[in-house]
């Protein structure tokens, strides 16, 4: 299939995108490089021996986009573009839903205009809220996200599920991705946060790798077995191997579906301190702070419909995430730019 994928060059995009064309699919990307540099891309080319072509045009830009559009017939968009950064997102609501929303609707847009109806959604664990139940399945209602951020994944869902009951030759996949932490086993690609990092794995590789001192651990009186925050962290390829599986749910002309995609394991913030040491032999020292606000303690899936209904199982353990994250850090302590 000739498959667009917007943000393709982020982090979640570029390890799709090797799956993809591994997978004998055609990859076009389009990304504003707001948050990604091109030479994810060039990598993904010396994995694959295909380097995707890339558009480098905001999906704001309804005249760029018509562009890409009209050069090129597609199968199916994966949408990834967005901004995702949670605390940014407090600071300045309006540019994120303006990045969020209006780039989805002005995609939306286009590609009714060129007949393309098919969509995979990156969406996020975030959309439940605080989870009425845990594990969390895809019956688990839609709760009150804590941010700005999550409220684009959750109206963005909405936007979807309205434009598909519209018109049902639309077909929409919503993946909820909880906690995607790893790298290509290459060590050529991997998450290249801008400025110091937000999330806990990348916070964890530049203390290993000596450009932070010590990682701050956000709580450890939180109701769950050793105190500290418990989410379900999965490995990028298994993450990327189930946008392979939803393009199946898409040729069966599926309507709409929402699919978890996480391992079903939950760990704690000092399991994978604790991990990421043993496997790589190096240390990570640490203080304990007081609780960040917005988090959960404990947050992990059930995944048991992406297995029954697209064949889609997480295959990788968190060793394999430490020690992925590990070598990609490691090779390019300054990301893209080494
Ligand atoms: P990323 O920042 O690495 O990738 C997003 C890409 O979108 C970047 O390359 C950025 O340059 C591009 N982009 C942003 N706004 C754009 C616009 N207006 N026009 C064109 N390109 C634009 O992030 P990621 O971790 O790869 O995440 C991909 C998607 O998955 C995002 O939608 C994110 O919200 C979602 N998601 C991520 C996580 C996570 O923890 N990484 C969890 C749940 C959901
Ligand atoms: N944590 C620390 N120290 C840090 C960073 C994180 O102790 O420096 C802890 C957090 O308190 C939490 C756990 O590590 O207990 C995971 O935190 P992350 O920031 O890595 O991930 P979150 O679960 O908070 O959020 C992530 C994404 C969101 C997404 C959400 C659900 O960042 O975009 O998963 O999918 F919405």
């Amino acid at each position: 299939m000739n498959i667009l994928l917007t943000g393709g060059a982020g982090f979640i995009g570029s390890h799709t995108a090797v799956e993809l064309i591994q997978e004998g699919h055609t990859v076009v990307v389009v990304d504003n490089l707001v948050n990604a540099s091109p030479e994810s891309l060039k990598r993904v080319g010396v994995i694959t021996g295909t380097e995707p072509r890339l558009y480098t045009v905001d999906l704001r830009d309804r005249d760029g986009l018509e562009q890409v559009f009209a050069e090129n017939r597609f199968d199916c968009v994966i949408h990834f573009a967005g901004l995702k950064a949670v605390g940014e997102s407090v600071a300045k609501p309006l540019e994120y839903y303006d990045n969020n929303l209006t780039g989805t609707l002005v995609l939306l847009d286009v590609m009714r205009a060129h007949g393309c109806k098919n969509l995979i959604f990156s969406s996020s664990a975030t959309v439940y809220g605080s989870p009425a139940e845990i594990p969390i399945t895809e019956h688990c209602p839609k709760g009150a996200p804590t941010n700005p951020y999550g409220w684009t994944k959750s109206m963005i869902e909405q936007i979807l599920t309205d434009v598909q009951f519209a018109d049902k030759e639309w077909n929409v996949v919503l993946l909820r991705y909880f906690n995607p932490i790893g790298a290509h086993k290459s060590g050529l690609i991997g998450e290249n946060p801008n400025g110091i990092p937000n999330n806990l794995m990348p916070y964890i590789t530049q203390v290993a790798v000596g450009k932070l001192p010590q990682l701050s651990v956000y709580g450890n009186d939180y109701d769950t077995p050793d105190g500290t925050g418990v989410r379900d962290y999965i490995h990028v390829v298994d993450l990327a191997k189930g946008h392979v599986k939803a393009l199946d749910a898409i040729g069966r002309r599926c309507g709409l579906a929402v699919y978890n995609l996480g391992t079903g394991v939950g760990y704690s913030v000092l399991d994978v301190v604790n991990t990421f040491s043993q496997v790589n032999q190096v240390e990570i020292p640490y203080v304990i702070k007081g609780r960040r606000a917005g988090d959960l303690a404990t947050c992990y899936s059930d995944p048991t419909k992406a297995g029954e209904e697209l064949g889609w199982h997480a295959e990788l353990g968190l060793a394999e995430m430490c020690q992925d994250s590990w070598r990609w850090q490691k090779n390019n302590p300054n990301g893209f730019e080494s």
